[in-house]
C-alpha cells in the first residue's frame, strides 16, 4: 500500500490510532527544543504534519509554517486549525526530490518510521535538503533501546509477581520475537501490530554526522509507562520509555 492510501485511511480515526507525542511528552522537552529555534522573522516546515498536532507549538513562534504531508485527508483536518500563518502542501516526502523552499528550521515528528528503510532515508534526506546552511532539523524517531527497556521492565514486573522468565506467556514478546531475519537486521519492531522502524543511538550518530550535516544533540522524549502497558504498577518509574529527539544542523 502506498503512504497516501495508508494515511488517508487513518485520518478519520487519527486521535484514536496515532500516538500523540505532544500530549505525552512528560517533561515538555519538544517545546523547549522548538523554542531554541523560534524566530518570528522565519518560515519553518513541519514535514509529515499529519492532522496538525504540532501547530499549536510551531505557529505562534514563527512568521510562517508550511505543513507538508502525503495525506490529503490529514491535511484537510489540519486546515481547521485556527492559525492564519500556516499553509499546507501535499507531497510524498519519500520521492527522490521534493519541491520546497529552504528554511532555517525543519520539524519532522514520527514520520521516517515505516518498515521500508530506504523510504525512511529518502524522507530524512529530503528534510535535510530543505535546510539553509546553519539551519537545524528536529527529528522525533522511535528508539530501539526503549523497546529493550520495556521488555526488561515487563520481565521485572512478572518477576516481582512471582512468575519465572520461562513462564511468561510468549505472546508478550511477539512484537520482538516474531520478526523476520530482515526485520531484525533493519531494526523493525511492531507497535500495535504495525511494523515500525526503531533507531539505535549509534545508528543515528553515524547517519546524521555525515556530509554537510552534524548531530548537535540527541535527547529522549519520555512518556509514562501507561503508554506501554495497561495499568503499570506504581513502582515502575524512571527510566521511562522514550522516542529520540535529534537536532541536526547543516554545517556546510
Ligand atoms: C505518525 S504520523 C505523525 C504526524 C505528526 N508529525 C505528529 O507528530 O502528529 C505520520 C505522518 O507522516 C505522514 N507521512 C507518512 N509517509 C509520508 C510520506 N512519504 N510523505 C509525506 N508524509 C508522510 C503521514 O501522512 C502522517 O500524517
Amino acid at each position: 500500500m502506498n503512504d497516501a492510501l495508508h494515511w488517508n485511511g487513518i485520518a478519520d480515526n487519527y486521535d484514536r490510532e496515532i500516538f500523540n507525542v505532544f500530549k505525552n511528552d512528560k517533561k515538555r522537552k519538544l517545546k523547549k527544543y522548538i523554542m531554541k529555534y523560534a524566530n518570528k522573522k522565519n518560515t519553518a516546515i513541519d514535514f509529515g504534519c499529519g492532522v496538525g498536532k504540532a501547530l499549536p507549538l510551531l505557529a505562534p513562534l514563527f512568521k510562517e509554517i508550511i505543513g507538508i504531508d502525503v495525506s490529503a485527508k490529514c491535511i484537510a483536518i489540519a486546515k481547521s486549525s485556527p492559525y492564519s500563518n500556516v499553509s499546507f502542501k501535499e507531497a510524498d516526502l519519500a520521492a527522490k526530490k521534493i519541491d520546497v523552499q529552504t528554511v532555517d528550521f525543519a520539524f519532522c515528528c514520527n514520520v521516517a518510521m515505516s518498515d521500508d528503510v530506504s523510504r525512511n532515508l529518502r524522507i530524512i534526506n529530503n528534510v535535510l535538503s530543505a535546510l539553509n546552511k546553519g539551519g537545524v532539523a528536529l527529528f522525533v524517531l522511535p528508539s530501539m533501546e526503549s523497546v529493550s527497556l520495556s521488555a526488561m521492565s515487563l520481565i521485572n514486573w512478572y518477576a516481582k509477581e512471582g512468575t519465572e522468565f520461562s513462564e511468561i506467556p510468549s505472546d508478550e514478546f511477539n512484537h520482538f520475537l516474531s520478526r523476520t531475519e530482515k526485520q531484525v537486521q533493519e531494526g523493525i519492531v511492531s507497535i500495535d501490530n504495525v511494523p515500525t522502524k526503531h533507531y539505535l543511538f549509534t545508528e543515528l550518530y553515524a547517519m546524521f554526522n555525515s556530509g554537510n550535516f552534524a548531530m548537535q544533540r540527541l535527547d529522549r522524549i519520555e512518556y509514562g509507562w501507561e503508554t506501554e502497558f495497561d495499568a503499570p504498577p506504581t513502582w515502575m518509574q524512571a527510566p521511562y520509555p522514550w522516542d529520540w529527539v535529534v537536532e541536526v544542523k547543516r554545517v556546510k
